[in-house]
């Protein structure tokens, strides 16, 4: 069965190198906030082109922890999609705010930039805009558009680890860049692990701060809000040795993709946009209006495909009461056409070809 994230292949192919990793941390005797920590702050920061990292224990906290540095708090009002698995609404819940939502562009599935003109207003807190399945969201315009407002624009990266626009790293244009190391993410750990990238030294000290208890120096709380959210030292060493590898995996990913858009030709599948640079290859979203119908072709062809996402954060089951009123059509479209294709760096050409031929042999049900 061809999955759709092959971990084993992915880290067995340096399984060696992170063996060597754990067992320094181990025999280091220091286990949270050493050295292996504030390298790899200190090299993740450089590989975003920003002036500060701080790590923390998953991306959800990541954003949770940029929207407290801001005083985003109840109250507040923070503009989010609705198709991107709901972590920035549990993280703008989490902190007591709203999420204000915006409908998407239909061909980039990312935030649509008119929906985002229409709902800014002085009362909006933050715009928090997803950079989702590799592929780098209009975040400067987005800024151009906050900054009438003066409100602060924050970027989920994580699913776009490496991605640039306009030569810029994705997570150095915001006031804040936020990144998960799920290990299924472009740049992922063996566990959980999370980052907020910032170019405002006043930030990042406050995110430090916050997420060790409000920490002004050891057990001295100094700012409200505070929490533990520590990315530990192993698995900081087990992505020290990761990161020098990413643009290499990036382009092989960009290749899988460049192979589909190519190679996939079916009346009812609708490729994504391939626009190489700003985007890199983390998930090959297809749409298919019979999206149910080749997602069992492909499973009776030993090929596992995955559905990013299903629902739509407004209609969520635990909160969808306090979201009567919303509906996006295109949000609502997307959610219901969309299928993932396997897409690793270690994907064999071989397998590539079979994904293609399978998904051009369908016929649907
Ligand atoms: C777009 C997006 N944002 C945020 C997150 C949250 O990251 P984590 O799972 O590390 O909390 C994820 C990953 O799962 C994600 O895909």
């Amino acid at each position: 069965m061809l999955m759709i994230n092959d971990l084993l292949r992915h880290n067995g192919s340096i399984s060696e190198y992170l063996s060597s990793a754990v067992t320094k941390v181990i025999e280091s005797g220091w286990y949270v906030l050493g050295n292996e920590v504030k390298e790899f702050e200190r090299e993740f920061a450089s590989y975003c082109e920003t002036n500060h990292c701080v790590s923390v224990a998953n991306g959800t906290d990541a954003l949770e922890l940029a929207l407290s540095a801001l005083d985003i708090g109840e109250g507040g009002k923070v503009i989010t999609v609705a198709n991107a698995g709901a972590y920035s609404t549990t993280a703008i819940r989490a902190v007591g705010a709203e999420p204000a939502y915006v409908d998407i562009d239909i061909d980039t599935m990312l935030l649509d930039l008119a929906h985002v003109k229409k709902s800014l207003n002085s009362e909006i807190s933050a715009v928090v805009v997803t950079h989702l399945y590799g592929r780098a969201a209009p975040v400067e315009e987005v800024i151009a558009m906050a900054d009438k407002y003066n409100i602060p624009v924050i970027e989920d990266c994580a699913q776009a680890h490496g991605a640039t626009l306009n030569g810029k790293r994705v997570g150095s244009l915001g006031a804040f860049g936020c990144f998960s190391f799920y290990p299924t993410k472009n740049l992922g750990a063996l566990g959980d692990g999370g980052a907020i990238t910032t170019n405002d030294p006043l930030l990042a000290k406050r995110t430090q701060m916050l997420r060790q208890y409000g920490w002004q120096n050891k057990y001295e709380i100094a700012l409200n809000g505070g929490r533990n959210s520590r990315l530990d030292e192993m698995q900081a060493a087990i992505l020290r040795i990761k990161l020098p590898h990413l643009d290499s995996w990036n382009q092989r990913r960009l290749l899988i993709c460049q192979r589909y858009t190519q190679g996939i030709r079916h009346p009812l599948i609708t490729l994504p946009l391939f626009a190489p640079g700003s985007y890199v290859g983390h998930l090959f979203v297809v749409r298919s209006q019979q999206r149910d119908s080749l997602r069992d072709h492909l499973k009776r062809n030993n090929i596992m495909s995955e559905i990013h996402y299903p629902i739509p954060d407004y209609r969520q089951p635990a909160f969808s009461g306090q979201f009567m009123g919303v509906l996006l059509p295109i949000t609502e479209r997307v959610c219901n056409e969309i299928l993932t294709l396997p897409c690793f760096p270690e994907m064999t050409n071989a397998e590539i070809q079979n994904v293609i031929d399978t998904a051009n042999n369908w016929v649907a049900a």
